[in-house]
């Protein structure tokens, strides 16, 4: 928690004319911000940290993390409560076992109104839970699932089916159809089973299409086509008939052939009547690089009678970071925010884990990082802001 000192509060300049003047919630402040430094009337410019100054409502009021007087506003309280305050289900987070040893991160992962949603971010994949055929680990699973019951949080379950992280007796088995579908509906059914009650929604197919929109070659599609997309939703299904049934991948955020695939599927599902409740957009970008289309697109997808929730969000740059980065950073998280709180059928976001210290990107992109809203040392970064900023839009 950082303490704000009366020289931090920069007031707002009372002149009765908004041009040039931030809007509520708008940026007004920070290291490499170009825009500008005044807020309209009855709002005032604040200094949340050296990168990010926004416009509060009224006179200044103390930092985010430090709750006024009485009943705490949403924003004082965290970005779950802010998020349940406009209207959405949750703000989530990823999360994974390694981490859960680290007793500052799980502070802040385990308040409720900060993250209203947890996925695990390994320890349901098929290679955590069936690495060998018929033999079921819960271990890793079954942490992340008491931690959001302790919590009092949603879990989302990630995933049934996946092209990665599939254990080679799978992948390598060479099954016929008959076999392969038989082996699905226990892996699915067993999995989801294990959770019924406990999940608002699975990502029960991961990845099904390559970047430019043809259907992914892997062990699942080269066998049974695309039925083994509504074997697997009807297995989760039958184990849970409560859960949320979803589609997730990533690219699909704007207009493109994949995004064009992934509605042409969810299209072909509902006309046959396979279960299917949601499209989950990942949201993985880079700086500068959220399409242009984000609200629309999600729109696009709601108006085929599903839901949609951001499930994997972070920007990642160039590291180190640079204060113009970080900035542009924010705005960027603001756009993806505002893209979904303008669109109901938006049910939610998840931040793939809300800091720099687990985040999964430096391993996979060397160079790359800072993409999570809290830094290495669980402070909290103007992209944090950003995301206030998003939901108050
Ligand atoms: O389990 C081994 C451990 O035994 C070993 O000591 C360690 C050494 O590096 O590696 C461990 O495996 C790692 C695994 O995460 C579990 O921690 C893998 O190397 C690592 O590659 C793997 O990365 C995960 C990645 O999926 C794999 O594709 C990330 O943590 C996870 O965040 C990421 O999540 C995916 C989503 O599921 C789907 N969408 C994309 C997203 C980002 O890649």
């Amino acid at each position: 928690m950082f303490k704000l000192s009366a020289s931090f509060v920069a007031l707002v300049a009372l002149i009765p004319f908004a041009a040039g003047q931030a809007q509520e919630w708008g940026q007004c402040g920070g290291i490499g911000w170009t825009g500008p430094t005044t807020c309209v009337a009855g709002t005032t410019c604040q200094v949340q940290n050296a990168y990010f100054s926004n416009c509060f409502p009224g006179a200044p009021i103390p930092p985010v993390s430090t709750p006024a007087g009485g009943a705490p506003s949403p924003s004082a309280t965290g970005l779950n409560a802010l998020a349940q305050s406009k209207g959405k289900l949750y703000l989530g987070s990823a999360t994974d076992n390694p981490e859960l040893t680290d007793a500052a991160y799980v502070k802040i992962l385990s308040d409720n109104t900060m993250f209203g949603q947890i996925t695990p971010g390994n320890s349901m994949k098929w290679d955590a839970t069936e690495p060998s055929r018929g033999q079921f680990t819960w271990t890793g699973a079954d942490q992340i699932a008491n931690l959001a019951q302790a919590n009092g949080q949603l879990l989302r379950g990630h995933n049934c089916v996946w092209y990665s992280q599939l254990p080679s007796w799978v992948s390598s088995g060479n099954f016929d159809s008959a076999t392969l579908t038989s082996i699905i509906q226990t892996h699915c059914s067993t999995l989801v089973g294990r959770y019924k009650g406990e999940v608002y929604s699975w990502d029960v197919v991961n990845e099904p299409f390559n970047d430019d929109g043809t259907w992914r070659s892997d062990v699942f599609y080269n066998t049974l086509g695309t039925d083994y997309v509504n074997i697997t939703l009807q297995a989760a299904r039958a184990a849970d008939p409560a859960a949320k049934l979803y589609i997730n991948d990533y690219n699909i955020e704007g207009p493109s052939a994949k995004t064009t695939s992934m509605m042409n599927l969810v299209k072909s599902l509902k006309a046959a009547n396979v279960p299917l409740d949601g499209i989950g957009l990942q949201g993985h970008f880079i700086i500068g690089g959220v399409p242009q289309g984000i609200e629309d697109t999600l729109r696009a997808f709601t108006a085929l009678g599903i839901e949609v929730a951001i499930t994997e969000l972070d920007i990642r740059m160039d590291v180190p970071a640079t204060p113009a980065a970080l900035a542009q950073q924010s705005q960027d998280y603001q756009t993806v925010i505002s893209a979904c709180q303008a669109v109901e059928g938006c049910v939610g976001v998840t931040i793939w884990d809300y800091t720099d210290k687990y985040s999964w990107v430096p391993q996979t992109f060397p160079g790359e990082g800072a993409a999570c809203p809290w830094d290495q040392n669980f402070v909290k970064k103007a992209a944090f802001y950003g995301i206030v900023s998003g939901f108050n839009s």
